[in-house]
C-alpha cells in the first residue's frame, strides 16, 4: 500500500528520493542534513519503526525494514543504533533505547563510576529496502570514550557522555554537521548513498 509521507523537502525532481522511517527527531535532523550534503531528497514516513528486541542491531533493523516495505512499498530505510561500552562487555548495545529510557545518561555514568577503561563505540545499522530487490545493510562505527560527566545541550540520547576519538568535546557539544562528519550514522549513510549511486547510476548524477 502506498501512502503519502510528511516532512517532504522540496528539491529539484532530478535528485534521488529516499524515505526514512523514524520518529526520533534527533536522528531525523541528522539524516536531513546528511541527505542535503549527499544530494539526495529525504522524505519522512509517518509510521513508527517497528521495535522488536533482538540481539543484534542488524536483525532489529532488517525486521523493521521488512515490515515497513510491506506497508509502504517505496524505497526506504530504517536505522538501529546503539552504544557499546567495552568495560561493560558491550552493554547497552542493542538494548540502548530501553536503557536510555530507564537508566538514562546518569545511570550509565553511575555504572562507570571508578572505571578507568572508558572506551566505547556507537554503531549504526541502516537497513535499506527497495521494492523487488529486498534488504541491504550498511553499517558505521565511531570509536571514543565515556566522559566523566555529561556536557552539552545538542544532539540526543547518550550524546552528552560520548567523546569521539581525537576530540575533547562530547557529541552534544558539536553542531549537527560536525557530529555527522565523525559519527556512526554519518558513515552508514555515506555507504548507503555510495551504493545507491553505483546501483542506480543512470538515475543519480
Ligand atoms: P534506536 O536506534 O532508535 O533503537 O536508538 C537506540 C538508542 O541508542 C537511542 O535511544 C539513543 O539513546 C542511543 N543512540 C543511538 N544513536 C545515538 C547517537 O547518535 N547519539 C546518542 N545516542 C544514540
Amino acid at each position: 500500500m502506498r501512502k503519502e509521507g510528511r516532512n517532504e523537502i522540496s528539491e529539484p525532481a532530478s535528485k534521488p528520493v529516499i524515505h526514512v522511517l523514524t520518529q526520533n527527531e534527533g536522528k531525523f535532523r541528522e539524516f536531513l542534513e546528511l541527505s542535503k550534503e549527499h544530494g539526495v531528497v529525504l522524505k519522512q514516513l509517518p509510521s513508527p519503526k517497528v521495535e522488536v528486541q533482538l540481539r543484534s542491531l542488524e536483525d532489529i533493523a532488517t525486521y523493521a525494514a521488512s515490515v515497513a516495505l510491506v506497508e509502504w512499498g517505496v524505497p526506504l530505510f530504517v536505522e538501529d543504533a546503539g552504544l557499546f561500552i567495552e568495560a561493560l562487555n558491550g552493554f547497552p548495545g542493542p538494548y540502548s533505547s530501553y536503557v536510555y529510557k530507564t537508566l538514562g545518561v546518569d545511570g550509565i555514568l553511575k555504572l562507570m563510576e571508578g572505571v578507568k577503561d572508558r572506551r566505547a563505540y556507537f554503531k549504526s545499522v541502516i537497513a535499506l529496502a527497495i521494492p523487488g530487490e529486498g534488504i541491504r545493510i550498511f553499517t558505521g562505527i565511531v570509536r571514543g570514550s565515556i566522559a566523566l560527566e555529561a556536557r552539552g545541550t545538542g544532539g540526543f540520547g547518550f550524546d552528552p557522555i560520548f567523546i569521539a576519538e581525537g576530540m575533547e568535546r562530547t557529541f552534544a557539544e558539536l553542531s549537527i554537521s560536525e557530529k555527522n562528519k565523525l559519527s556512526h550514522r554519518g558513515k552508514a549513510f555515506a555507504s548507503m548513498v555510495e551504493w545507491l549511486r553505483t546501483a542506480f547510476k543512470s538515475r543519480i548524477s
